[in-house]
């Protein structure tokens, strides 16, 4: 599927998906993923962050919040970067680009790079690990919050007669290609890849990996948010959290 037609499904997306970020009613984000990126993105006081696939702005706010020096907000989708312009603050910037290929941005320019649920909408995730890895300066560190391979190789649950969830189905595991995904009534592919996948190409592009972590909840969080209470039995989500060596 060629690049224009996955970026029309994301323009298609974009009314809703923005919405939904402005309203702040995705518990995916509020109640399972900020926390930890949030702690794994660490202090990030007077640094100079990159945001891959960066959405509406939501996550790069956040980060200017938490004290960024400068944090470049990075999407393919117009709509996206036109909305996270508008809520751009003095710390910011935002530029419609692919990921997949940074070469306007310089060698070693930037402490922290972001991926926050976007790796899985590339076809070329190799391509952009490489080019995190370039931009990145010594000791910069790349954490990338993803579908996690088991879930994203089918998504969905086998069910008892009476609709209760027996088990979550793993199947076309080794099978990666395209899948795809209904999301807010909108059709979006997404590109499934094994687990060694995705750790082989970030040894390949040159990271450490310094820690995995697959998010869960507590029966505290559950209260909060209900809809999070199968991530108690399966986890949807995975962070890698990679760091360029310094020489
Ligand atoms: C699942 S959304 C995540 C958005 C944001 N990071 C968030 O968490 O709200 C994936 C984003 O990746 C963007 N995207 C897809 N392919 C891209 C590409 N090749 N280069 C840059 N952005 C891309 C989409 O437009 C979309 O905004």
């Amino acid at each position: 599927m060629n690049r224009e037609i996955l970026n029309q499904e994301w323009m298609n997306l974009a009314p809703a998906w923005i919405k939904e970020a402005r309203e702040g009613t995705n518990a995916n984000r509020t109640g399972l993923l900020d926390k930890p990126m949030l702690e794994t993105c660490g202090n990030v006081d007077g640094l100079r962050v990159v945001d891959c696939g960066c959405g509406e702005g939501r996550f790069c706010r956040l980060l200017v919040q938490g004290g960024a020096a400068y944090v470049l907000g990075l999407d393919l989708c117009t709509a996206m970067i036109e909305a996270a312009r508008d809520l751009q603050a003095e710390r910011d910037e935002y530029r419609v680009a692919d990921v997949q290929d940074l070469s306007f941005l310089g060698d070693g320019t930037f402490d922290l790079a972001v991926s926050y649920l976007n790796q899985c909408d590339l076809p070329d995730f190799d391509a952009n690990n490489r080019e995190v890895f370039r931009v990145l300066k010594p000791g910069g560190r790349f954490v990338v919050a993803n579908l996690h391979p088991m879930l994203s190789a089918v998504g969905a649950w086998h069910r008892a007669e009476d609709g209760a969830k027996l088990h979550v189905i793993v199947d076309r595991y080794f099978e990666e290609t395209e899948r795809d995904w209904r999301i807010m009534g909108v059709e979006v592919t997404n590109f499934h890849r094994s687990l060694s996948t995705y750790v082989r190409s970030f040894l390949k592009a040159g990271f450490e990996i310094t820690d995995i972590i697959e998010p869960t909840v507590t029966d505290e969080q559950v209260k909060v948010y209900p809809q999070l209470e199968d991530e108690l039995r399966v986890p949807n989500f995975i962070i890698y959290v990679l760091s360029k060596r310094r020489t």
